[in-house]
């Protein structure tokens, strides 16, 4: 069976990014990305490419080359469904913040949603592909939703999770690890789905490259990888702090056990903790899975991976204001990066905003810059936290276009994003604008500890004894 006309629903970070790279490599199919959300969808449409919703090195290039050659972004959601062969769902799957499994489950209503509409409008057979994270067994659920509500049409479900890390989604879409295909091969009509999606990667992927599986195990593989991911920083964060303690340098441990072939070298950069909208999601959603089958000592066993991450935020600022004599109030404290990692302008559980969080409650003052966040996104990311007032929000912390005018007269500069751009800055220039003594946290790693003590700052690097 050929592929010819897929329609991809939610055009966030990962609709929007994958199905991009897919109509570039695969120009003779038609994909229609929709989105009940009309600013997305018309941001997506721009002329102006630098206001795409999604920042991503490439991916501006990416969507002139194919928007409306073969990639449409609309609001048309039925349209859509109707005339695609495939469908993939790429909707949010946040945790739960309300009802049972509240704070850890995976909230499903949007997948539920997306399979009652596609069940609704499909009038010939489809090919539904899980590309949202999904708890295992999701894929029966949506079975159940399609096949009761449906037109009588025939629908076959794939789990195909999506490995791409933001900051670097157009290599990881090109380029990626493998391809992780989950489909019921035990029926002839499963069999010629899984083959349609393997075709279609099959356009720019090595054929070793692109994994079949049965549906469980895709979907479980997800939310494993995540686990183990995450895991690696829980644990490299974990030796940071008695690095600090006994003067070992996390750099050098990482390196001499990165070298292990068997632990591998990628994944091991300490940092004021990981965020992104998936680790803290998925392994919440992996340790409610585990409760839910009676399985406490897993479940434990994972959420010790959240509470060190916790853990190493609350750390970061207590050390700040113990530092700073113990008392932060009224001193400017300026954050450089508000996202949650390089090159990207998304800041889902970015650790900035829980370390500025606990600054604001000491009644510091911070001033934070970032070169792709918007103002309107760092203030909504305070006050959705709901610590305080929205008003309290804005008068207690500023935001600068320039970082050489957010540092002046502070009294601590904390690194929390490691943007390149940070390392070549003249920082004997933002050393004279300061209070003294001038005081540099640097919870990535990225600044030169003996360059920056030779200027007259004090310094701090995570995971570097004294
Ligand atoms: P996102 O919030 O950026 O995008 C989801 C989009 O779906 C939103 O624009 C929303 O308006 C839209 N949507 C929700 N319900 C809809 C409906 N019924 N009809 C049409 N549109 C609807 O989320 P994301 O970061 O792209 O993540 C999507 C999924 O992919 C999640 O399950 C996530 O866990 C998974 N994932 C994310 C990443 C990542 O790096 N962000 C990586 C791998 C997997
Ligand atoms: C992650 C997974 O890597 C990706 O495969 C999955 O599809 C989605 O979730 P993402 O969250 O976009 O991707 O970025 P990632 O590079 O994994 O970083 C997550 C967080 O961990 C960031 O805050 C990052 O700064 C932090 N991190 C990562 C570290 O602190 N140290 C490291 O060594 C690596």
């Amino acid at each position: 069976m050929k592929i010819t006309n897929i329609c991809c629903i939610g055009a966030g970070y990962v609709g929007g990014p994958t199905m991009a790279v897919i109509a570039k490599q695969c120009p003779d199919i038609k994909i229609t990305i929709v989105d009940i959300n009309e600013a997305r969808i018309a941001a997506w449409n721009s002329n102006n490419f630098n206001e795409l919703p999604v920042f991503e090195p490439g991916l501006a290039d990416i969507i002139k080359e194919t928007r409306e050659r073969n990639l449409y972004f609309s609001t048309d959601i039925d349209k859509a469904i109707d005339n695609a062969d495939m469908i993939f769902i790429s909707v949010n799957t946040p945790t739960k913040t309300y009802g049972k499994g509240k704070g850890m489950a995976a909230d499903l209503k949007y997948i539920e949603i997306c399979a009652r509409q596609i069940a609704k409008v499909a009038k010939q057979n489809k090919i539904v592909v899980e590309k949202s994270t999904l708890p295992v067994r999701t894929a029966s659920a949506i079975k159940s939703i399609l096949d009761n509500t449906g037109n009588g049409v025939q629908f076959q479900i794939l789990s195909n999770p999506e490995f791409l890390a933001e900051g670097t989604a157009v290599q990881d879409l090109l380029n990626p690890d493998r391809v992780l295909i989950g489909g019921d091969a035990s029926v002839k009509e499963g069999m010629v789905a899984i083959q349609a999606l393997v075709d279609i990667y099959s356009n720019w992927v090595p054929k070793e490259k692109i994994l079949t599986t049965n549906v469980w195990s895709s979907e479980l593989s997800k939310l494993t990888a995540n686990a183990f991911l995450a895991q690696r920083v829980s644990s490299i964060n974990a030796m940071s702090e008695i690095c600090e303690k006994t003067g070992a340098d996390i750099n050098e441990v990482s390196k001499a056990i990165g070298m292990d072939s068997r632990i591998g070298s990628k994944f091991l950069n300490a940092s004021v903790g990981f965020g992104g909208s998936c680790f803290q999601k998925d392994i919440l959603n992996l340790v409610y899975i585990a409760k839910s089958y009676d399985l406490n000592e897993v479940a434990n066993y994972w959420e010790q991976v959240i509470l060190m991450n916790e853990h190493q935020k609350n750390r970061f600022s207590d050390n700040i204001v113990n530092t700073l004599y113990n008392t932060v109030s009224g001193k400017k404290i300026t954050f450089l990066g508000w996202a949650f990692k390089k090159d990207t302008n998304d800041t889902r559980e970015s650790a900035a905003i829980k370390v500025a969080d606990n600054l604001l409650n000491e009644q510091a003052k911070i001033a934070v810059y970032d070169p792709k966040v918007s103002e309107k996104r760092i203030y909504a990311d305070l006050d959705d936290l709901s610590t305080r007032s929205s008003d309290e929000n804005k008068n207690l912390l500023t935001i600068n276009k320039d970082p050489y005018k957010a540092c002046e007269n502070s009294h601590a500069i904390a690194i929390l994003t490691e943007w390149d751009a940070f390392k070549n800055y003249d920082w004997k220039r933002i050393y004279k604008n300061m209070q003294k003594p001038a005081f540099v946290f640097d919870g990535r790693g990225i600044l030169d500890k003996k360059e920056l003590e030779e200027i007259g700052f004090t310094f701090y690097k995570i995971g570097s004894g004294k």
